[in-house]
């Protein structure tokens, strides 16, 4: 199983809900480390721009409202086959469809406020962390 890094957004409702620490502790105890960490409340148009690849979809409106809506936390996660780990740690995009015991079941009310984002992909990955972090925010211990 190779290496990988991850984007993980803890989203406004969780940050909202102070559960930051439940969500992070679900992560190392699975063995993924968290590399880098950024506290951020995003602009509509920096929302936007981060969720590009919905533009025009029908929910990119709210989704942008949504998660310009409060601070958000982002960080960078790493461990073997850490993307697809890392979603199924936070269950399905709907929290009514998540499976008991991830993280959008215990802690997502709705579709737009279901607690965590993560990359889709190794290369979206890439991607998504440079949107937030450089190099030097990054501190691997591999
Ligand atoms: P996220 O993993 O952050 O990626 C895009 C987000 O759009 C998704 O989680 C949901 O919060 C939100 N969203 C709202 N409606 C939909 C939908 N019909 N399909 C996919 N994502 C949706």
């Amino acid at each position: 199983m190779a290496i990988e890094r991850t984007l993980s957004i803890i989203k406004p409702d969780a940050v909202a809900k102070n559960v930051i620490g439940d969500i992070i502790r679900r992560f190392e105890e699975n063995g993924l480390e968290v590399i880098g960490t950024r506290m951020t409340h995003l602009s509509a148009a920096e929302a936007g721009r981060f969720y590009a690849v919905h533009a025009g979809r029908p929910f990119y409106n709210d989704l942008c409202a949504f998660m310009s809506s409060g601070p958000v936390l982002a960080m960078v996660l790493e461990g073997k086959n850490a993307v697809l780990l890392n979603r199924q740690l936070m269950g399905a995009t709907n929290p009514k469809e998540a499976e008991a015991g991830t993280i959008r079941a215990e802690h997502a009310d709705t579709i737009d406020a279901n607690a965590v984002h993560g990359s889709d992909s190794a290369e979206n990955a890439a991607i998504e962390i440079a949107f937030f972090f450089g190099d030097l925010d990054l501190h691997s211990r591999l």
